[in-house]
């Protein structure tokens, strides 16, 4: 189902293959366990509630996707799609490590060319995804695509932020603490990627204006972290 020929992409996903071993280890000491906090709250402004039908993009090792779970309880749905087959797997192990017992399906795929039909979830949440694809447009068309008319989105990523302090301190912080430590564990490059692909990622404002273009009526993007994180909630109608 993955349509990888682009080499972009291909790089994107080798990249996201290669961190799978390390990847919850250094989300939990990189944030000192934040980052759980910033899912928790991308699953709740998606609106997600018991007996829906939910879509995780770019879920990874599936912390959204059990968070979603979680909320939608056994009577609701979660589909977890992600690329990296490796990341995959790592869902797939820690889904039964934890008991959950909504079910949720695991599909790898481009999240670019979802494989469902229109108007399928009630919610969609993506989290440090978005800033990953090549067509953040297509990205965005193909949430819009595949939710039901009154759903929402819900998408968390990294945030330069307009304070001069703050988005010095979060440079400081790539060079300084993420990339010496991604080098300590092996995965130097793959974390040094982080800081060229916030310069090209487009500050909230941006994000609203192609949410819109794509045909979202209501966009809102709510900075967290002092600006440096921020949630684009969108919905449909
Ligand atoms: C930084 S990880 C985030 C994982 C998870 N959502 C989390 O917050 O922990 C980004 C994920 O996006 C996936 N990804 C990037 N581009 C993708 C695409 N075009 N289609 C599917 N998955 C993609 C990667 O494989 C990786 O698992």
């Amino acid at each position: 189902m993955t349509n990888n020929s682009s080499p972009i992409n291909q790089e994107i996903r080798d990249i996201f293959n290669s961190i799978a071993p390390v990847y919850d280890q250094l989300n939990d000491w990189l944030s000192l366990g934040q980052h759980r906090i910033w899912k928790a709250m991308t699953v709740k402004w998606s609106a997600a509630k018991p007996g829906n039908t939910c879509l995780d993009l770019c879920c990874g090792s599936g912390d959204i996707a059990f968070e979603l779970a979680r909320t939608v309880k056994q009577t609701g749905k979660v589909y977890g799609v992600d690329f990296s087959c490796n990341l995959l797997a790592t869902a797939k192990e820690r889904a039964q490590q934890q008991h959950i017992q909504t079910p949720i399906t695991w599909i790898e795929a481009d999240v670019l060319n979802l494989p469902f039909t229109e108007n399928q979830f009630d919610a969609i949440t993506m989290g440090y995804g978005l800033r990953n694809v090549k067509d953040i447009p297509r990205a965005l068309q193909e949430m819009y695509r595949v939710l039901k008319p009154s759903g929402k989105a819900a998408i968390l990523d990294f945030h330069r932020p307009p304070n001069p302090i703050f988005r010095n301190f979060q440079q400081w912080y790539l060079d300084n603490i993420v990339v010496p430590m991604a080098t300590n564990l092996g995965v130097k490059d793959e974390y040094a990627y982080i800081s060229p692909s916030l310069d090209r990622f487009p500050i909230g404002k941006e994000q609203i204006s192609i949410a819109h273009q794509v045909g979202f009526v209501n966009a809102t993007h709510y900075p967290i972290a002092n600006g440096m994180m921020g949630v684009l909630v969108l919905n449909k109608k």
